[in-house]
C-alpha cells in the first residue's frame, strides 16, 4: 500500500510574494488551502481587463505545458485568442489517466483556487465564454471542488461560470480531444486531428486546453511577473514542476521541485537497491540508474536518453525487481486502454503487448508464461511489430507506448538475454509499477 503526500519534500516556504522559493504551488505545510487562505496568500484574481493581455508575460516567462508535451503555453492561447469573441471555451485538463501520477489530484486537492484562477485568468486572455473543469471521477475529491465554487461566485471571483465534469479514469481520458469528445456529449476516446481542438474542440468551437498545473502557473504569474517565475528553473525550461515520485521503497509522494533539479535530489538512487528509473510515465523511457544519477529535471538532460520530464512521474525500480516483468505489465494494460479506433491499437498493441510477456515469461501478461518457457521469436516480433504501428494511429498512444517498450529493450538488454535463455534474475515477483485492477469496460468511455 502507497501513500501520497502532497507537499514540497525538497525545501521550506515562504511562498511566491517572499522571494520565490519553493513550494510555490501546493500549500507550504502541505495542508489543503481554502479560499480565505488563498485569498490571503495571493490575494484575487489579478484580471488585465481585456483578451490578449497575459499572453505577452506567460511568453516572457516561458511557461510550457505541464500535461506531458511541455508545449509553449503562448502559443496556444495566441491561436485560441484568433477566434471570435466570446466564440472560444477553456477547460483545465485535470483527468490524470496515467495511473503512477498523483500531482493534479494533490494539487487539486492542495491548492484548487490557484487552478480556477487561472481557468478564469486563461479564459479573460482568449476572450472564452465557457469554462470546464475536468476531473478524474472521484467522488469525494468532487465533492470537495463543488463545494469550492460558490463561495468565490458570491465574491465575483469568477467572471466566467465553471463546470465541473467527471472524466473516465481511463489512461487516454485526458488526451485533449478526449476531453473535447467527451464535453460535447460523446464518449472520452481521442479523435482523428487534424483539425486540433484548439482550432475545432468542444461543440466544434475553438477550446484552449491547459493542464491544470499549467493554470496554477499561469496564476502566479499573471500576479508575481515573468521575472518571478524566472528565478527558479533553466533558463531554457523556467521554473517548477510537479513531480510524482515513486521510491524503491515503495512510498510515493508528490514533490515540487525547480526544473535543473539534480534526480539524486528526488529519488534515492542507491545503485545496490535501484536498478533504472523511468522518466516521464507509461509513454516515456526507462535509464539506467547510474546514468540517471547523474541527470537533472529537465528535457534537455533526458531528451538524449530517449526520456522526458512528461507530467512529472520518476520511479526508481528496486534492483530485486525485474524491468521486463513491470514493461509487460504495464503494456498489457496500455495495450487495453487503447481506443481500439485504428489498426495500430486494434491489433498492433495487442500483439506487441503479448510478444513483451512471451519475453519477459510473464504469466497473465498477455505472453505464455506459466512454465512454457520463452518464445524464441519474441524479440523479433517485438521489434519488428514496434515499427509497424510508429506514426500510424491518430493520436500519440501507440508511439508513446513503443518509445517506453523501446526503452526497456535498450536499458535491460543483459535482463532479454537470460530471458531468452529462460533465466531471470529478479528475486521478487512483487508488481512495483501501479496498474489499475482491469479489465475495463467500454462503458468506462462516458
Ligand atoms: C494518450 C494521452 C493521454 C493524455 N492524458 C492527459 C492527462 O491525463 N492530463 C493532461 O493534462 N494532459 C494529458 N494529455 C495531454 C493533452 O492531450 C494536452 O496536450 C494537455 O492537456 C494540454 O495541456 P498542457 O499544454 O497544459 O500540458 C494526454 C495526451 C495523450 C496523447
Ligand atoms: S491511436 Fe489508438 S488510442 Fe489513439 S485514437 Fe487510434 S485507436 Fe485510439
Amino acid at each position: 500500500m502507497t501513500s501520497v503526500t502532497a507537499g514540497s519534500a525538497l525545501a521550506p516556504p515562504p511562498g511566491p510574494a517572499a522571494g520565490g522559493e519553493l513550494p510555490r504551488l501546493l500549500p507550504p505545510a502541505g495542508r489543503a488551502a481554502g479560499l480565505a487562505a488563498h485569498l490571503g496568500r495571493h490575494g484575487p484574481v489579478p484580471y488585465r481587463g481585456r483578451a490578449r493581455a497575459l499572453i505577452g508575460d506567460l511568453r516572457a516567462a516561458g511557461l510550457t505545458g505541464r500535461g506531458g508535451a511541455a508545449f509553449p503555453v503562448h502559443r496556444k492561447l495566441e491561436a485560441v485568442a484568433a477566434a471570435r469573441p466570446g466564440r472560444a471555451i477553456v477547460a483545465g485538463n485535470g483527468a490524470e489517466g496515467e495511473p503512477a501520477s498523483h500531482k493534479d489530484e494533490a494539487l487539486l486537492h492542495g491548492a484548487p483556487h490557484l487552478v480556477l484562477d487561472g481557468l478564469q485568468l486563461a479564459a479573460e486572455a482568449v476572450g472564452a465564454s465557457r469554462a470546464i473543469l475536468y476531473v478524474r471521477r472521484d467522488v469525494r475529491a468532487r465533492t470537495r471542488l463543488d463545494a469550492q465554487l460558490p463561495p468565490r461566485r458570491a465574491r465575483g471571483l469568477d467572471r466566467v461560470p465553471v463546470e465541473l465534469v467527471s472524466a473516465p479514469a481511463r489512461f487516454l481520458a485526458g488526451e485533449e480531444s478526449a476531453l473535447a469528445s467527451l464535453v460535447s456529449g460523446g464518449a472520452a476516446v481521442p479523435r482523428f486531428t487534424p483539425p486540433r481542438v484548439f482550432a475545432r474542440g468542444v461543440d466544434g468551437r475553438p477550446t484552449l486546453v491547459q493542464n491544470v498545473e499549467t493554470l496554477a502557473h499561469l496564476a502566479l504569474i499573471a500576479r508575481y511577473g515573468a521575472g518571478w517565475f524566472r528565478r527558479l528553473g533553466e533558463p531554457e525550461e523556467p521554473g517548477t514542476m510537479l513531480c510524482t515520485l515513486h521510491q524503491a521503497d515503495g512510498s510515493v509522494t508528490v514533490a515540487e521541485a525547480a526544473i535543473g533539479t539534480p534526480l539524486t535530489a528526488l529519488l534515492d538512487l542507491d545503485l545496490s537497491r535501484v536498478s533504472a528509473v523511468l522518466a516521464g510515465g507509461y509513454h516515456g523511457a526507462w535509464i539506467p540508474a547510474g546514468r540517471a544519477a547523474g541527470l537533472t529535471l529537465s528535457n534537455a538532460a533526458l531528451r538524449p536518453l530517449g526520456a522526458f520530464t512528461g507530467a512529472g512521474v520518476l520511479a526508481a525500480l528496486p534492483a530485486d525487481r525485474c524491468g521486463l516483468a513491470e514493461t509487460a505489465r504495464v503494456a498489457r494494460y496500455l495495450a487495453l486502454e487503447s481506443a481500439g479506433q485504428c489498426g495500430p491499437c486494434r491489433s498492433g498493441l495487442p500483439s506487441i503487448a503479448a510478444a513483451m510477456g512471451d519475453l519477459a515469461g510473464l504469466a497473465g501478461a498477455g505472453g505464455r508464461g506459466g512454465g512454457r518457457g520463452p518464445d524464441p521469436r519474441a524479440l523479433a516480433h517485438l521489434t519488428r511489430w514496434a515499427g509497424l504501428v510508429e506514426g500510424r494511429g491518430a493520436c500519440h498512444h501507440p508511439d508513446g507506448t513503443v518509445r517506453f517498450l523501446r526503452s526497456a529493450l535498450r536499458v535491460f538488454d543483459g535482463e532479454v538475454r537470460e530471458h531468452q535463455h529462460g533465466r531471470c534474475g529478479a528475486r521478487s515477483g512483487r508488481p512495483f509499477l501501479p496498474v489499475p485492477a482491469g479489465p475495463s469496460t467500454d462503458e468506462d468511455w462516458s
